[in-house]
């Protein structure tokens, strides 16, 4: 086999391989993966730019992008309900609800502290928000999605 033709074979094989399970992967993205990959995109862009003035109202609009997508996913619920013992569920369900409702009301601190131009506080309650992002998953995200 030449090089040439060894790295074709390659490159087909990759495609064939990897293309299939990444569109596979979208489709199966649940409704909560959805809003939480929103909340993704925009707390990656806010961890960046918080200590820079000049993007402050953009940070205001992320802020409030997230908070949006983290009452939408309030209503929603994990995929890990299925797999807890059904006596237990109720609880699992209320728990990552009053988890959710922390997760803004440690954004509201945030948005306040960007308004007040408080950087300090800004940088304390992101540390606390990166936390509960994952103390959350770690609690209520499947395990082999972990
Ligand atoms: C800034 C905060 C957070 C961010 C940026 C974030 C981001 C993410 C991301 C990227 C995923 C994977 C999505 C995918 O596979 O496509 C995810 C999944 C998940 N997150 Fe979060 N997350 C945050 C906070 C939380 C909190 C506080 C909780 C619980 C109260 C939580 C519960 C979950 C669950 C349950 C899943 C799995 C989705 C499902 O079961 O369908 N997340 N999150």
């Amino acid at each position: 086999m030449t090089a040439k033709f060894a790295t074709i074979l390659c490159a087909a094989a990759t495609v064939l391989v990897c293309a299939p399970r990444a569109s596979f992967a979208d489709e199966k993205k649940t409704p909560l993966e959805e809003q939480m990959s929103t909340m993704n995109k925009s707390f990656k862009t806010l961890k960046k730019q918080l200590g820079d003035p000049s993007k402050k109202d953009s940070s205001l609009e992320l802020i409030a992008a997230i908070k949006k997508a983290a009452h939408a996913s309030k209503d929603l619920e994990p995929a890990k309900a299925k797999d807890v013992p059904e006596k237990d569920r109720a609880k699992f369900i209320t728990d990552y609800k009053a988890a959710m409702d922390k997760l803004v009301t440690g954004f509201d601190t945030l948005e306040k502290a960007v308004k007040a131009d408080n950087a300090d506080g800004a940088k304390a309650a992101l540390e606390d928000l990166t936390k509960q992002k994952g103390d959350g998953h770690k609690q209520f995200q499947k395990d082999e999605d972990k």
